[in-house]
Order: structure tokens, then C-alpha cells, then sequence
């Protein structure tokens, strides 16, 4: 079943304020509009006549070996779309041997999270409670068995989204945040109050969670040169051109238009990745002709355990891939780790 069409499907289960939770945007909407069209300033070149019998998708992401270059990117509350929640997603993400990066705001816990599978996952960080409290988590999940910590460093403050506010949106009954202590971030309270802010984040942050942990450092949410290079600077080993999925500032430059300028800062020094409505293999080709190691999604597996718990993650996770092979195929690509910049003119 193709992305969209799930999307359908998933719209027509879910209650409409947590549906509007997952699908919406922050303030006009305008980078949330944008980031699907925004692949397409880009236009391949497709290569014949290169041997494409045989097409390797393979990689790896900062030495976690995985089948594509495709991850799950964090989303918050898997519980809200299906009853098994984390654990399910991270079962159909390692039938598919792709990797789950596993929220901070999820409602397992991330022990319970690692222990669901035997795929690759990484820990994705959100400061909850307070630092101490937060820096104990960074020891848990290295314990756990996770192989990188995403430091998601574009919530300073939590954007505006309004259907959410129009809805009244808080967790709903039996949804809790399984990470945060006891009595925090339960049925009831919004999203605001189960979350820390990070505003008073800055680079020394990212130096701090570089030294404590011996897992590499993601940073999430990089949109300019200056800040990948200063993130790179701080020790992180990897950047994550994101725009959250439009869900903070908006409008925000798309994903998409942002990555070349963050690939010719840092992309000889670190691995970068990229998210933000990547909806089919095209996408994902053009991402890696852009320089970035790989791509994540997170609606299109939220819509996949919506409608149908671990095998739909499996599901959509596979939809991607088989639609990534063919773009390969097409495009005379053999292999992922190799994918020309020349694939690539404007539209
Ligand atoms: C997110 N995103 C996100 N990011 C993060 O670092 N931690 C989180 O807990 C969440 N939570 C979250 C919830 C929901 C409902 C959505 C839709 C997104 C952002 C996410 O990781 C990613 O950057 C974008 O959503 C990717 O864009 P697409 O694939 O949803 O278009
Ligand atoms: C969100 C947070 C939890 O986007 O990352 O809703």
C-alpha cells in the first residue's frame, strides 16, 4: 500500500485530536506544506545502460550496519497510534533491518524499547526533569544497548501548533511518558508541561553529552552551515538537517533546500542526514545525490503502526525500499554508499 493511501486509512482511525497532533504543523503550516514539494526542486538524470542486475541499499550509520538507507526518526508517543506502541514499531522496524531512533517521549520505556528487538536503534534526547535526571537517562540508554544519542536541539521552546490548541490537546487516558519519573508527563498534562524546555540549551550542551557518553553524538534539527560546523566544533559526529516536520519555527526553509548548504560545511567531516516528507525512494535518492548519508521518516510509519502495528512499520518501511531500488535501477545506481551529485540538475 503506498504512503498515501495509508495516510487515508490511518486519518479515518485515529481520534481527530490525536491525528492532528501527528499530521500538524506549527503556526501557518508553511514548512509542514512545503517539505514534500520541496524534493522536487530537483530533477534526476537517469543513467543507462550501467548494469543495474544487481542493486545494494546496504550501509552503514556511523558503523550501526542497516539494510537501507531509510531510519524510523523519532516521533513521541507511539502508544496514542497503536497499544503496543514503541514496542511494536521497533519490531517491524527490525524486520525491515532498519533503524529506530527511539524518542525521549515515549511511552515505553527505553529499556522496554531495546529489548522489543534485536534491530539497531539509537536514543533520542529530549532534557526531562532536569539535568542530572536527563544525564541519567544518556547512562540508560548506553546501557540499554543503543549506538548513537540524537541530541534534538530545535525545541528551545515548544512551536506553536494550533490545531492542537484548538483541540485541547493533553495525553490522553493510559498515555504516559514511560522515560520520565514517576507522576510526570501522565494522562491529562499537555505537551508543553511533560516537557522540559530546553531553552536554555547551547553548544557547551552538546560538549557536555559528547563527554559523558562514549555513544557518538547525533545533533537534530541542524538548518544552517554556520551551526553544523559549531555542532561538529562541539563534538558532535553527526548532523540531522530537520525542520521537525514543521512542527517548530515556521516557515522555516524545508529540509530539503537546506541540506546542500549543511553538506559543503560539514559533510568531509561528519555523516549528515536529512528529514522532513520523504515519501518515496526518489526522495531518498536525491537526499543521498545531496550528500547526506541517509534519510528518515517519521508520519509515513506513524500512518504504518496506526493501521497495522508492527507489520504495518515493516510494511511502509518496505513500500520505501522497493521504491528506492527501482529509482536506482532506473538511475544506473548500484549502490547506495556511491550515488553521484551529477544524478541531480534543478527542476
Ligand atoms: C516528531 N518529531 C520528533 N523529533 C524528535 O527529535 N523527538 C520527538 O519526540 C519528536 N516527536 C514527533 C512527533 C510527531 C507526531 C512528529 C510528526 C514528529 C520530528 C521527527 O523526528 C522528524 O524530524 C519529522 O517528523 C520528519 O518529517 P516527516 O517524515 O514526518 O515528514
Ligand atoms: C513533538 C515533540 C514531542 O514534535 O517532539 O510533538
Amino acid at each position: 500500500m503506498d504512503v498515501d493511501a495509508l495516510h487515508d486509512r490511518a486519518r479515518a482511525l485515529l481520534p481527530r485530536e490525536v491525528y492532528d497532533y501527528y499530521a500538524g504543523g506549527a503556526e501557518s503550516e508553511t514548512t509542514l506544506a512545503e517539505s514534500t514539494s520541496a524534493w522536487l526542486r530537483w530533477r534526476l538524470r537517469p543513467r543507462i545502460l550501467r548494469d543495474a542486475s544487481s542493486v545494494s541499499t546496504a550501509t552503514t550509520l556511523l558503523g550501526t550496519p542497516v539494510a537501507l538507507p531509510i531510519g524510523v526518526a523519532p516521533w513521541a508517543l507511539h502508544g496514542m497510534a497503536h497499544p503496543d506502541g514503541e514496542t511494536a514499531t521497533a519490531r517491524g522496524a527490525a524486520a525491515a533491518d532498519a533503524l529506530m531512533v527511539v524518542s525521549t517521549t515515549a511511552t515505553r520505556s527505553l529499556g522496554e524499547v531495546a529489548a522489543a528487538s534485536d534491530g539497531p536503534k539509537w536514543f533520542q534526547l529530549y532534557r526531562v526533569h532536569s539535568p542530572a535526571y536527563t544525564d541519567e537517562l544518556v547512562r540508560r540508554a548506553a546501557q540499554a544497548g543503543y549506538r548513537a544519542l540524537v541530541v534534538t536541539a530545535d525545541l528551545a521552546v515548544l512551536g506553536r501548533r494550533l490545531r492542537d490548541a484548538a483541540n485541547d490537546f493533553v495525553l490522553p487516558p493510559r498515555i504516559t511518558m514511560a522515560n520520565h519519573p514517576r507522576g510526570e508527563g501522565g494522562p491529562g498534562s499537555t505537551l508543553g508541561a511533560a516537557l522540559e524546555t530546553m531553552a536554555s540549551w547551547t553548544f557547551d550542551d552538546i560538549e557536555h553529552f559528547a563527554g559523558l557518553t562514549d555513544m557518538p553524538v547525533v545533533v537534530k534539527g541542524v538548518l544552517r552551515a554556520d551551526d553544523a560546523q559549531r555542532c561538529v566544533d562541539a563534538g558532535a559526529s553527526a548532523v540531522w538537517v530537520s525542520t521537525h516536520g514543521g512542527r517548530q519555527a515556521d516557515p522555516a526553509i524545508a529540509s530539503a533546500h537546506a541540506l546542500p548548504e549543511v553538506v559543503d560545511a560539514v559533510g568531509n567531516q561528519v555523516e549528515v542526514y536529512v528529514d522532513g516528507g520523504v515519501r518515496r525512494g526518489s526522495d531518498v535518492l536525491t537526499a543521498l545525490a545531496l550528500g547526506a548519508r541517509a534519510a528518515f521518516v517519521a508520519r509515513p510509519t506513524i500512518w504504518g503502526l496506526a493501521v497495522g502495528g508492527a507489520e504495518g512499520v515493516r510494511e511502509v518501511l518496505g513500500e520505501l525500499a522497493g521504491s528506492l531500488s527501482v529509482a536506482m535501477a532506473l538511475c544506473g545506481v548500484s549502490d547506495v554508499t556511491d550515488v553521484p551529485a551529477d544524478l541531480l540538475t534543478t527542476a
